[in-house]
């Protein structure tokens, strides 16, 4: 049987509960500290804990975060860096990097592809796991025409090469239209957002997934523990 992944989230592996094939793409997309980057380091470690390598491109904030974030969800992560198995790529500080591995100039999306796939190269024959964070800020300077072709081309290779790949995307950075014509280039699809309905805002999350047709659209409450990360309430339908 073809070895399937899972995001290490309890009640959101419960909505997809024969995994995902590696190949398939994930696009993760909500309101600024909603919790898309706790969600993307649990989907790391989840990785880091089944075998496989991954690899995670810092653009919104410096891969330092994401290294706190995976040492309090008890990753070792040192070691992980040591023997190769998590690649932090620094895509924020450019070349002010300190970082083993960095993306300069990455308002180039050519460029962007080229040192992508480079780094994907150093890892021939490993199963991989790939996270964006986030694919908005890097699209902010390009046109519709621009960004679908590099998405359709991006997410083609990333497929034959049977890479699990997470994309985050910031709500309100880019165009509602390109949102949606790129959200049906991934084959799950996570939305998080606050909700508005009441005086103290609650954490909701919702899942598609766009290919199978099969479509979970229940919104799932949920909080963030800084040791267990993402937590869904016991009645998971609001
Ligand atoms: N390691 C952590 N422990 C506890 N809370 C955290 C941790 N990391 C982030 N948070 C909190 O979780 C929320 C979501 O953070 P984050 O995932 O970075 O948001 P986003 O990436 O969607 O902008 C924020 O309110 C933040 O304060
Ligand atoms: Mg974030």
């Amino acid at each position: 049987m073809k070895q399937k992944g899972y995001f290490g989230i309890d009640g959101l592996d419960r909505v997809i509960p024969q995994g995902m094939e590696y190949g398939s793409q994930i696009m993760v997309h909500g309101d600024t500290g909603v919790g898309k980057t706790v969600l993307a380091g649990e989907f790391l470690k989840e990785g880091l804990l089944c075998g496989d390598t991954c690899i995670y491109i810092a653009c919104d904030e410096p891969p330092a975060v994401m290294r706190s974030n995976l040492r309090d969800f008890r990753v070792g992560v040192q070691a992980y860096e040591e023997a190769d198995r998590l690649l932090l790529v620094d895509a924020y500080e450019e070349e002010e990097s300190e970082e083993r591995h960095f993306i300069a100039n990455q308002y180039s999306l050519e460029k962007f592809s080229v040192l992508e796939r480079m780094l994907l190269d150093r890892c021939p024959g490993r199963r991989l796991r790939l996270v964006v964070d986030s694919l908005s800020t890097l699209l902010i300077p390009f046109n519709q025409e621009e960004i679908l072709e590099f998405h359709r081309n991006r997410l083609k290779q990333l497929r034959k090469r049977g890479i699990l790949t997470l994309d985050v995307f910031v709500d309100g950075v880019l165009d509602q239209r390109v949102m949606t014509i790129a959200s049906h280039f991934y084959n799950v699809n996570i939305r998080m957002k606050f909700s508005t309905s009441e005086a103290r805002p609650e954490r909701l999350l919702q899942v598609g997934k766009v290919k199978s047709g099969k479509f979970d659209a229940v919104p799932r409450r949920f909080r963030i523990s800084p040791v267990f990360g993402i937590v869904f309430a016991p009645d998971v339908e609001v």
